[in-house]
């Protein structure tokens, strides 16, 4: 089996910004998806540096527009290596032999009779580069630039888009998959119910040099995307390239819902003029905003993927754009949101469960993977679980639906979290006829670890590899590198060693400053240590532990709260007198609380819980007792002053 992915080739009037960054992860994610499950797999990207629009940016810059492309273009190729993107090809418009390619199939066009020299006038977008209709007009001006279009009437050469429209339309209808979401594919039916009119293919050099010649008409250029969408065919060695006969056939192009019409209606009917068969298909998405606003330079909201990387890293920023954006429709951007998903998903979630784990495994087996004991009848629901999650993370990634795997994968962890505290591993360690079950239970994580290893690869690709290592794994070992080999239950070899690592997600501390845009304090970052059994623990910072206002309160008076199993109404003296709603009903009788001296956190923001203001929170241990939460009260061990702090 094999696979062809390509993102668009981006404009080089513009450095790499989100939206660029996160179709290229999409794209990298699937193609590591496709190699993960034995796939041979080619992915191209690139950048469309003729045109219009470039030439005015080079202008801009008072550079030529030669010297201004090779500078933009060597921004995104550098960029993609900082989000572990790696494209087999990256091509450019520029490339000799994409020129020779476009100027072929001009003339193999030209001679077949679809491309013809008329008279045109009508109303042209600089920013679109293309003809509006006047039914496409808002106010007057054009939907995407709210700009006004200018009144053009010139010669020109035109391809006849119009003679496809009937045979599109029943390649899209027969093929339900070629464009998808539904949405999209929905769009471009509704769009072709109206008369297509052929496609002006040309620029007059009066107006515009920065082009590709047509090869049977020197006094003109080549319209840039007439250019541009063959970069699909030239990046793989068309006419006659090997990568040409095995890769065509099965085409799959990712875009942004900008620009659909070009992918759907443009490509299709050139790809039929050229007698080609047409791409498999067309993957769209929607589009990013910032804080739920456009993200344009004017606004200055503009986010750098390079600043995310710095500032959160790079397994953050994949796992970020993959998990929140529903692919299809349009995702909000914030510095709030990217640091919640760090600290929840993968600070909390996944690192401590692979901390918790192996920390255990070195703790009580001295790094060595357990001999589990036959496949027990009360953990065949995390074996079957597994499973789920694998079945559910193929098909998933392979429609697109990259937020669905992700959930999938973290379904099961925090079924392994909570196997942890079912199973108290803690409390095995200190029975000898235990042993046995230790062992088990200790296997059966490091066997979800693997397994979770495995699937995050494509999408987190470097901790994927801590991770792998972390269990004792060989980067490119199949159990860890291969769906179909590794994906059973049980495979991971008993009497294998684990290797210390840093924390793999270490907490970002701090807040992001009022006007949203930079972050203000560092991330914290807990150095590896030497004992193995804390390399894993998140360090805090002292300054932070100092914020922590906590103090001795005297409880003097108790009430139950109306309709509430779990809280009580306390009344301290801290010293001052204050309310604290605590979640101690279940555990404690309010008149065994009366006189006692706890630990509380006294700076905490003010809370209303069942209608009653909180001011502070009262500290007590929390364990589990046969499968059931108790809790006991910190109190202190001889009589203080109310108010008392504890340092
Ligand atoms: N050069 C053309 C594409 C030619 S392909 C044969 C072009 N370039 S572009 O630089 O404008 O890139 C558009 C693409 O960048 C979108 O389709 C999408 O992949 C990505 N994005 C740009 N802004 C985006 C968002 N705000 N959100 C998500 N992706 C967006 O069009």
């Amino acid at each position: 089996m094999t696979t062809y992915i390509t993102t668009p080739i981006y404009y080089v009037n513009a450095q790499p910004h989100l939206g660029h960054a996160y179709t290229t992860i999409v794209a990298d994610t699937y193609s590591r998806f496709k190699r993960l499950c034995g796939e041979r797999v080619r992915f191209q990207t690139g950048t469309d540096e003729h045109g219009d629009k470039i030439v005015k940016a080079a202008e801009n810059e008072n550079v030529p527009p030669r010297q201004y492309v090779d500078r933009i273009s060597a921004q995104f190729r550098d960029t993609w290596p900082l989000l572990q993107v790696e494209a087999d090809h990256f091509i450019r418009t520029t490339d000799a032999e994409h020129v020779a390619v476009v100027r072929a199939i001009l003339q193999k066009v030209y001679d077949s009779g679809d491309i013809y020299f008329d008279e045109y006038s009508g109303l042209y977008c600089r920013g679109c580069e293309r003809y509006l209709t006047e039914k496409e007009l808002v106010d007057g001006n054009c939907p995407d630039h709210q700009t006004p279009p200018q009144e053009i009437a010139e010669q020109n050469y035109f391809f006849r888009m119009s003679r496809y429209q009937v045979p599109l339309i029943e390649h899209i209808r027969n093929n339900p998959d070629f464009i998808s979401p539904e949405r999209y594919r929905n769009e471009v039916l509704a769009f072709l119910s109206e008369p297509l009119t052929d496609l002006c293919i040309s620029r007059p050099k009066s107006r515009l040099t920065w082009g590709i010649e047509l090869p049977f008409d020197d006094k003109f250029v080549t319209y840039v995307w007439f250019d541009a969408l063959i970069n699909y065919l030239t990046g793989i060695g068309y006419p006659d390239g090997q990568d040409f006969q095995e890769f065509w056939s099965v085409a799959e192009h990712l875009i942004a819902k900008d620009i659909l019409k070009p992918h759907a209606i443009y490509w299709p009917t050139m790809l039929m003029a050229m007698g080609l068969p047409l791409y498999q298909k067309l993957h769209v998405h929607g589009y990013w905003n910032v804080d739920d606003t456009k993200m344009s330079k004017s606004i200055g909201n503009v986010i750098r993927p390079k600043e995310l990387v710095e500032a959160y890293g790079v397994d953050t920023l994949r796992y970020f754009t993959l998990r929140e954006m529903s692919f299809g429709l349009d995702s909000s951007f914030s510095y709030e949101a990217i640091v919640a998903r760090h600290n929840a998903d993968l600070a909390n979630d996944l690192g401590n469960l692979f901390s918790r784990a192996t920390t255990m495994v070195w703790k009580y087996r001295a790094g060595r993977i357990p001999t589990p004991s036959g496949a027990s009848e009360e953990d065949r629901p995390l074996r079957e679980a597994a499973q789920a999650m694998l079945r559910e993370y193929r098909q998933t990634m392979a429609e697109f639906r990259f937020h669905l795997g992700l959930q999938a994968i973290w379904e099961l962890v925090g079924l392994a979290n909570k196997y942890i505290v079912g199973n108290e591993p803690w409390a095995l360690a200190k029975d000898v006829e235990k042993t046995e079950r230790l062992d088990t239970v200790l296997y059966n994580l490091l066997e979800c670890l693997r397994l979770l290893t495995l699937t995050l690869r494509p999408i987190i690709p470097g901790a994927a590899a801590k991770m792998a290592a972390g269990l004792g794994f060989d980067a490119d070992d199949m159990l860890v590198a291969s769906l179909d080999k590794g994906g059973a239950w049980g495979l991971l070899a008993p009497g294998g060693e684990l290797t210390a690592i840093s924390a793999l997600f270490p907490r970002i501390e701090g807040k992001t400053d009022e006007s949203g845009e930079k972050i203000k304090e560092e991330r914290s970052q807990s150095k590896k240590q030497k004992d193995p059994v804390m390399a894993e623990v998140d360090l805090v910072d002292f300054h932070y532990f100092q914020k922590l206002d906590l103090r001795v309160a005297e409880i003097i008076a108790v009430e139950p709260i109306k309709n509430s199993k779990k809280l009580l109404q306390i009344t301290v003296l801290a010293p001052e007198e204050r309310t604290i709603v605590a979640g101690i009903a279940e555990h404690y009788r309010p008149e065994e609380l009366i006189g006692s001296q706890v630990v509380i956190v006294a700076n905490l923001k003010p809370a209303k819980l069942m209608g009653i203001n909180s001011h502070g929170m009262i500290l007590a241990a929390k364990f589990l007792v046969d499968g059931k939460e108790k809790l006991v009260l910190s109190r202190v061990q001889e009589r203080v002053a109310p108010g008392c702090k504890v340092a």
